[in-house]
């Protein structure tokens, strides 16, 4: 028995993101309704691949089409355009035309690499979206970002290409290691943060990641992404909304070299701008303790050894600022997120 519920994304290209258990073996059926193309080229990483690549390109060929399947080093590293040259090679080589599919199967490294190549190759073909991460699932396979990094910086080169479908099957979840599902939840608290109170009420009473529970958890988590980005398309207002955590986040990140896990230091960069706005007065007293302990329960830290004085000056590098200063994004209350700008000279007295 699959249950299966669909969002539909009312993107410049509209879109469905199917929800369930069990679904991979559809993929092949549910391709058709979105694109009627011969060949498919299936891209996944080397753990992924594996596991569920044989299910997914055989229902690709049950559906008519000629699959065949790119594999690559699983990793961060490999999110390059050195892995976008490999796929380009292999689409000229298999004769991939404009009206052929890409799909991507696996986590944000999956998703992003394929949909730049889609985005680019022939100048756009149809891709569709097969998260298997749980970051995945609830928040980079669905907005249209794609994207490589460079020496210079992460996710410096890419495209906003939407996907014509994108399908999570909950089912992936259970192989994925904990660590990775951890940093998936702090994407799925911060949505909760920012936009729904009665969300992130359930996330503090129930286990979120129960086999009963995680394909609502996702549902709910990406239905805020997308609204997010229906109404903002192309990160001009309500999108900033997203980067809740990021802007310390992203600078803990670069202070370890990116050798660092997203999940955790959003976490971290949620609780240290919460406290920050609460000493402001800007959000209720108690807020910064409430997303703590839920952090917690979900296995994540709520501060780094490393204070944030060591760190803060990387903010002001994020390339997310404006000539003005930085978008903080803070809380009027759990599920209501404000834009706060910030000039650039009152970083240190706001956080420190
Ligand atoms: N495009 C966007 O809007 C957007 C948003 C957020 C993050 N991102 C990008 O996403 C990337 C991070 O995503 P991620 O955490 O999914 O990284 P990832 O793709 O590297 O996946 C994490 C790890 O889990 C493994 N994995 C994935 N699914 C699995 C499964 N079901 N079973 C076993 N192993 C599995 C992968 O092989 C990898 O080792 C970053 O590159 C980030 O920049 C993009
Ligand atoms: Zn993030």
């Amino acid at each position: 028995m699959c249950l299966m519920k669909t969002l539909h994304v009312q993107a410049s290209r509209p879109y469905d993101i199917v929800i369930g258990q069990g679904l991979l073996s559809g993929t092949g059926a549910m391709a058709r309704t979105v694109n009627t193309g011969n060949r498919v080229l299936l891209v996944s990483d080397s753990h992924v691949a594996p596991l569920y690549a044989e299910q997914v390109l055989d229902s690709f060929r049950k559906a008519g089409y000629s699959a065949s399947l790119f594999t690559f080093q699983a990793g961060e590293e490999r999110k390059r355009l050195a892995t976008v040259q490999e796929i380009y090679a292999r689409l000229a080589a298999e004769n991939l035309t404009r009206g052929d599919l890409l799909a991507a199967l696996g986590g944000g490294v999956t998703g992003d690499l394929t949909g730049f190549a889609a985005a680019t190759w022939l100048r756009g073909v149809d891709f569709i979206q097969l998260p298997t991460s749980l970051l995945a699932q609830v928040d980079s396979s669905v907005g249209g970002k794609t994207g490589v990094d460079i020496p210079e910086g992460k996710n410096l080169v890419g495209a906003f290409w939407q996907p014509r479908l994108v399908v999570a099957d909950i089912n992936t979840l259970s192989t994925l290691p904990p660590a990775f599902l951890a940093d998936g939840m702090a994407e799925v608290i911060k949505a909760a943060c920012i936009q729904d109170a009665a969300f992130f009420s359930d996330l503090e009473n129930s286990d979120a990641l129960s086999s009963l529970n995680a394909a609502d958890t996702v549902r709910r988590a990406v239905d805020i992404k997308r609204r997010v980005v229906e109404a903002d398309e192309r990160e001009s207002g309500l999108r900033k909304l997203l980067n809740f955590g990021h802007t310390l986040g992203h600078a803990l990140e670069k202070h370890y070299n990116y050798q660092y896990s997203h999940g955790r230091a959003v976490g971290i960069g949620m609780m240290l701008v919460t406290q920050a706005a609460e000493r402001a007065g800007l959000t209720p007293a108690g807020t910064a303790d409430r997303i703590g302990s839920l952090l917690t329960k979900y296995g994540l830290p709520t501060h780094d050894p490393v204070p944030p004085e060591q760190y803060l000056a990387n903010a002001a590098l994020d390339k997310k600022r404006s000539a003005a200063g930085l978008d903080l994004v803070l809380l009027r209350d759990i599920g209501r997120a404000f834009v706060h700008p910030l000039p650039i000279s009152q970083l240190d007295s706001f956080f420190l």
